[in-house]
């Protein structure tokens, strides 16, 4: 028989997405972004996001719809992500949502946007292992999953204490006099540097911290590391390259975050590892993820970099598992989350 056919709403942040898939084939996605006004405030103003939400989810809808060749009344389900996120932003996707699902007379179901992250994957690169790791990095999360079932079974295993990777990559970027967001600017400064210029501290890695956060990260301390490094030169004239600094700074983040995770892997007796969120562009984490992946002989699987950042495919796809599963549906007072866990 014919699986249903999932229509996921993303709006967490500043993306608005809107998806169909059937099954684990995606028929349509399609991804409105805020961030351009966002830029010239230096970070995301929920408010802002907000609206361009509101403006943006009908006329993606209509758009996903045409994309796919199918009406609203070939839609057997909707999916939401009902958090974490701003919480603005949620009551629109989540609003929509629940208008759809009431007046087409089909299930609702609020899923975590985390966990879509790790989901997307399997539109991408098939079925899952029966278990894995998922990396989900980005400027709002840094989560390390373990995954028995992506509908029903998800551990977060650690995430970030204090900045998210992108967020660091963001505030370092500004100590350097970059564009907002500055994560990708670093990342093409570090190109040119040396990753062993400057040893910069690696967070929750040592002794007790480590023993006490096996899995957690922590980056706050690494970009203050960066700024009192920055304040010594610029005070004592010192000459220093810039590019140095943002690869050093690369390093540790990367090392990091591979690091824990492959002792994850070990740990759980896992052999593929999933990578999300929009901070896996980095270009040193993925060096650095296949180098070591292939030493340890890990699988690693990336999406492309469409399906990293926040979407509506991501959604959809989950969605699409969370129905497989034959889980309950969400009633349709389902309340958003800005702080949801797992
Ligand atoms: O997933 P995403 O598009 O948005 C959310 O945060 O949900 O992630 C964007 C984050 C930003 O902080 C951005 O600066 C960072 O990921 N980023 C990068 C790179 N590309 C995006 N950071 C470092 N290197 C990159 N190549
Ligand atoms: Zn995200």
């Amino acid at each position: 028989s014919v699986p249903p056919l999932v229509l996921g709403i993303e709006s967490t942040c500043d993306e608005t997405g809107v998806a169909l898939v059937r099954g684990r084939e995606l028929l349509a996605d399609v991804t409105a972004s805020s961030m351009d006004e966002h830029a010239r405030y230096g970070g995301i103003v929920p408010e802002v996001a907000s609206r361009a939400h509101l403006e943006a989810l009908l006329p993606s809808l209509e758009a996903a719809l045409a994309s796919a060749e199918v009406t609203l009344a070939d839609v057997d389900a909707i999916a939401v992500a009902s958090g974490p996120g701003l919480v603005g932003s949620l009551t629109v996707g989540t609003a929509g949502a629940k208008a759809l699902a009431l007046g087409l007379g089909v299930p609702l179901y609020g899923v975590n946007h985390v966990v879509g992250h790790a989901a997307v994957d399997e539109l991408v690169h098939g079925p899952f292992p029966e278990r894995f790791l998922a990396l989900v990095v980005s400027g709002g999360h840094s989560s390390l999953l373990l995954v028995r079932d992506i509908a029903t079974d998800v551990v977060e295993l650690g995430q970030t204490l204090d900045d998210a990777a992108g967020e660091a990559f963001d505030k370092v970027g500004r100590l350097l006099g970059l564009p907002y967001p500055g994560g990708p600017h670093v990342d093409r400064l570090a190109r040119e540097g040396d990753p062993t210029a400057i040893p910069f501290p690696r967070g929750l890695s040592k002794g007790r911290e480590l023993l006490r956060h096996p899995y957690d990260f922590s980056f706050s301390g690494l970009k203050t590391s960066v700024a009192r490094y920055l304040e010594a030169r610029e005070a004592s004239g010192e000459p220093f390259s810039r590019a140095d600094v943002a690869a050093s700074f690369s390093e540790a983040v990367a090392d990091v975050l591979v690091t824990k995770t492959l002792r994850a892997c070990e740990e759980h007796g896992a052999d593929t590892l999933v990578v999300g969120g929009g901070f896996s562009a980095n270009s040193r984490l993925r060096e650095l993820a296949a180098e070591r992946c292939a030493q340890a002989g890990v699988e690693l699987r990336i999406p492309p970099i469409r399906y990293c950042t926040d979407n509506g495919a991501m959604i959809a796809a989950l969605g699409s598992a969370v129905v497989r599963a034959g889980l309950p549906s969400s009633p349709l007072d389902l309340a958003v989350d800005s702080q949801m866990s797992l």
